[in-house]
Formats: C-alpha cells, structure tokens, sequence
C-alpha cells in the first residue's frame, strides 16, 4: 500500500504548507512560473490558502494536497477554473524534489481526473506545460492527455488536453 494520501486542502495547512513552498521554492522555479515573493510567509500562505477555499466553496477550484505518513506535505494538485469553459478545467500539479520518481504526480492526476468526471462532470481538462519539462509531459501523456498546440517564444509551452467520456 502507498505511504501516501491524497486529500483536501485545510485552512491549518498553513505552516505545513509554508515548509512545503519553500524547501521547494528554487526546484519549481526551475520549471514553473515563481510566485510573487510576498507568498512565502505565514500570512502569504494564509492568504493563499484563503484564495484556494473561496473558489472551492464556489465550485471553480478544487485544491488538494499529497501527504506522507508523517503528514508532511510532499505534493499538490489542483482543478483551476472549474466550468470555464463549460465543462472544462484546467490541471496543476507539484512534487517536492525529494518525493519526486514514486509516481506521485501520476497518482494526483490519475486523482484529479477521477474528481473532474465524477464530482465536477466535466468532459474536458487541460494542462500547460513548458516544451522542456519531459516529466511533466511523460505524466500527462501517460494520463491520457494529448499535446496539442505549441506557443512560439523564447520559454515555449505546450498544451495538452484530455477529452472524458460524458455520463
Ligand atoms: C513534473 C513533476 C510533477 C513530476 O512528478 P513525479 O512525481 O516525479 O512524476 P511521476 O513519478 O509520476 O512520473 C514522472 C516520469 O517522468 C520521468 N522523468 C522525470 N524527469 C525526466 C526527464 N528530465 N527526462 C525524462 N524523463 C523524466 C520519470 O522518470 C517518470 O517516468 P517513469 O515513471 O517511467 O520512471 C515534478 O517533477 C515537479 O513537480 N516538477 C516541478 C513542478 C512542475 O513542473 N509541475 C508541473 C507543471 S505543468
């Protein structure tokens, strides 16, 4: 059985939360947008997390978390603008280094497609990725989704979409 859980997101996250983002800070910078610097204190974190259970209350976020079975966090996966467009939302993901070759990215999506079909009833998800980030691509592909435009540009990125059956 895995060590690890998916879950919700919690208002006590905070401080895990905070540990999580900063260990981490300089890694995802290496593949992702960097957050604004403000983020990495307690009341960034609180805002944040604030920002993340507003949309979820009104249904166009879907934040969770990947623990260890220490409860630390190692990962986070989100559905971003639920229904919009309809029926769709788009995916993100994040592993700590330290967790990274266990699958977990692959579990989160694998978790979050399962929630977009069944909870949410979407028919569609999208992703954005930098052309660069072979693992990230390896983990969408392996779910399932296709690349299917490539923007031009010095950081070129990549989208990729995965169409679910409707129920
Ligand atoms: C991309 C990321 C989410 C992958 O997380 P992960 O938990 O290691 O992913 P998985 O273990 O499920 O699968 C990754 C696969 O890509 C492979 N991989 C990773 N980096 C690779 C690289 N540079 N070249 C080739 N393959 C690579 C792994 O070997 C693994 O394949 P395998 O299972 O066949 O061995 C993680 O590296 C991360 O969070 N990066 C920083 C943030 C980020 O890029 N988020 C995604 C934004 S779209």
């Amino acid at each position: 059985m895995t060590p690890f859980k998916i879950r919700e997101l919690k208002r006590t996250d905070t401080e895990a939360l905070l540990a999580f983002e900063a260990q981490n800070r300089e890694w995802f910078e290496s593949h992702i947008d960097p957050r604004d610097p403000a983020f990495y204190s307690l009341q960034g974190v609180a805002d944040h997390i604030d920002g993340y259970l507003s949309g979820f209350a009104v249904g166009t976020w879907h934040p969770l978390v990947i623990e260890d079975c220490n409860a630390r966090i190692v990962g986070r996966a989100n559905l971003k603008n639920i229904h919009s467009p309809l029926d769709s939302a788009e995916v993100g993901y994040r592993i700590g280094r330290q967790a990274c070759g266990k699958g977990l990215a692959t579990m989160a999506l694998r978790h979050l497609i399962q929630e977009a079909a069944q909870r949410w009833k979407l028919t569609q998800l999208v992703a954005y990725v930098y052309a660069e980030n072979v693992g990230s691509r390896k983990v969408l592909e392996r779910c399932g989704f296709v690349a299917e435009a490539v923007s031009a540009g010095e950081k070129a990125e990549c989208r990729f979409v995965l169409s679910m059956p409707s129920h």
